[in-house]
């Protein structure tokens, strides 16, 4: 499968919400695979399909990056159904070059969708498996972790990105 660009802040893709998948089609499963091998090249523990250009329901995730099969999440049109806690921790995102912000996230979630297959699951995920999965909805509903700091910062981080990316650095 090949390997797909990962689109940077500034692309519109990256702030819509993304459409329901109806059907799962050849494509939906090709994408699956693509998003999986560009995730784990990036490398990166999460990936989102509107960060490779599609506006579409559909996540991968996976802590081990390759190495546990086990480990390996791809879900269509998830949701987080039950949250509890919170931990503030240090959170980076393919799609922002060099941003690494504190974001609050629950210390436990109840992720439910379904895999390529059409089955439904319901995953119980604490910790950084919690993070990582809000992070990734978060993409679906076009939120990114810039959102989550205070207006000044999120204004002093867009004008870095829009500088770096005028000058083509990303
Ligand atoms: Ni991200």
């Amino acid at each position: 499968m090949p390997i797909i660009e990962i689109k940077k802040y500034g692309d519109d893709i990256l702030l819509q919400k993304s459409e329901k998948i109806k059907e799962i089609t050849e494509d939906i499963k090709n994408l699956a695979a693509s998003m999986v091998e560009t995730m784990h090249i990036a490398p990166g523990l999460g990936l989102s399909a509107p960060q490779v250009g599609e506006s579409v329901r559909l996540i991968t995730v996976d802590l081990s990056v390759g190495e546990n099969k086990k480990d390996l999440f791809v879900l269509i049109n998830p949701e987080i159904i039950k949250k509890e806690g919170e931990i503030i921790s240090e959170e980076g995102c393919l799609s922002l070059p060099d941003v690494y912000e504190k974001v609050p996230r629950p210390s436990r979630v109840l992720v439910k969708g379904s895999d390529l297959d059409g089955i439904v699951k319901t995953i119980d995920a604490n910790e950084l498996l919690a993070r990582v999965f809000c992070h990734e909805i978060d993409h679906l509903n076009g939120v990114l972790i810039i959102d989550y700091l205070s207006p000044l910062k999120k204004k002093l981080i867009r004008k870095k990105l829009r500088k770096q990316r005028e000058k083509g650095l990303f």
